[in-house]
C-alpha cells in the first residue's frame, strides 16, 4: 500500500533511488535568471524528503516549510538543512483545508517528485492542498514528469492532464519540457501556474 509506512520504510533501508543529493537542477537555473515573478516570500514544499530543495530555496531568501509525513526524511532535512529551512511531519492532505494553520500563507509552492507520487486517483485532493495553501495569485512551482511506465510510483502526467486538473482556479504561466534530472526516463516539464484571485 502507497502510505506512510511505504515512504518511511523507504527511507529506513536507504532505497531512495529519486533523491538528487541536491536540488533539481532546473530549480537552480530558475533561481540564477529569476523570472519576473520570482521575489522572496513564503514557500510550502510538498513531499519535500530530504530537504534539498526547500534548502536551495531558503538559502536564497524565501521564508521555506517543506512538508512530509516520513519521520526519517524530516528530521534529516531538519538537521541537515535547518539553517535554511523548517521541515513539519505532516501529511499535505491536510495542510489546505480551511481550519488549517497553514490555509492561504503561503506566497509558493513547490512541488518535485511529489506529484509522482501519489496516487492517480488523489490528484483532486493535491489540487484542494494547493489551492488551500496559496495566498490569491500565489504561484505553484512545479517539475510534472511525464513516462512511459504504466504504473507507479512514480506515477506519470501528461501535459493535457496537468492542464485539465488546474484548469480550474489556476492559469498557466509557462511551461518548459526539460532534460529529466539524473538518469530518470521520459521528459520533465517545469511549470508556473498562477491561483486566480477569485475562484
Ligand atoms: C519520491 S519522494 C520525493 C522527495 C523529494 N521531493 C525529492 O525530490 O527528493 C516523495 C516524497 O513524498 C512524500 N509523501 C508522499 N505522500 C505524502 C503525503 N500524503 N503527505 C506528505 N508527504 C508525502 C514521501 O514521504 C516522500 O518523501
Amino acid at each position: 500500500m502507497l502510505d506512510v509506512h511505504f515512504w518511511e520504510n523507504r527511507y529506513i533501508t536507504q532505497n531512495t533511488g529519486w533523491d538528487l543529493a541536491g536540488p533539481s537542477p532546473h530549480f537552480v537555473e530558475l533561481i540564477k535568471t529569476p523570472p519576473g515573478f520570482l521575489k522572496p516570500g513564503s514557500m510550502a514544499v510538498l513531499g519535500a524528503g530530504g530537504g534539498h530543495d526547500a534548502a536551495l530555496f531558503g538559502q536564497n531568501g524565501f521564508q521555506v516549510t517543506g512538508f512530509d509525513y516520513a519521520s526519517s526524511a524530516v528530521q534529516e532535512a531538519q538537521q541537515r538543512y535547518g539553517q535554511w529551512a523548517d521541515f513539519q511531519q505532516m501529511d499535505i492532505f491536510t495542510l489546505g483545508q480551511p481550519d488549517s494553520p497553514f490555509a492561504h500563507r503561503f506566497d509558493y509552492v513547490l512541488e518535485h517528485t511529489c506529484f509522482c507520487a501519489i496516487l492517480p486517483n488523489q490528484r483532486p485532493d493535491y489540487l484542494k492542498t494547493v489551492t488551500g495553501l496559496l495566498k490569491p495569485e500565489g504561484h505553484l512551482i512545479g517539475i510534472f514528469w511525464e513516462h512511459e511506465e504504466p504504473d507507479g510510483p512514480p506515477f506519470s502526467s501528461t501535459l493535457h492532464e496537468i492542464n485539465t486538473l488546474f484548469s480550474h482556479g489556476f492559469d498557466i504561466i509557462s511551461v518548459e519540457e526539460r532534460q529529466p534530472a539524473s538518469n530518470r526516463r521520459g521528459i520533465e516539464r517545469l511549470m508556473v501556474l498562477r491561483r486566480k484571485k477569485e475562484l
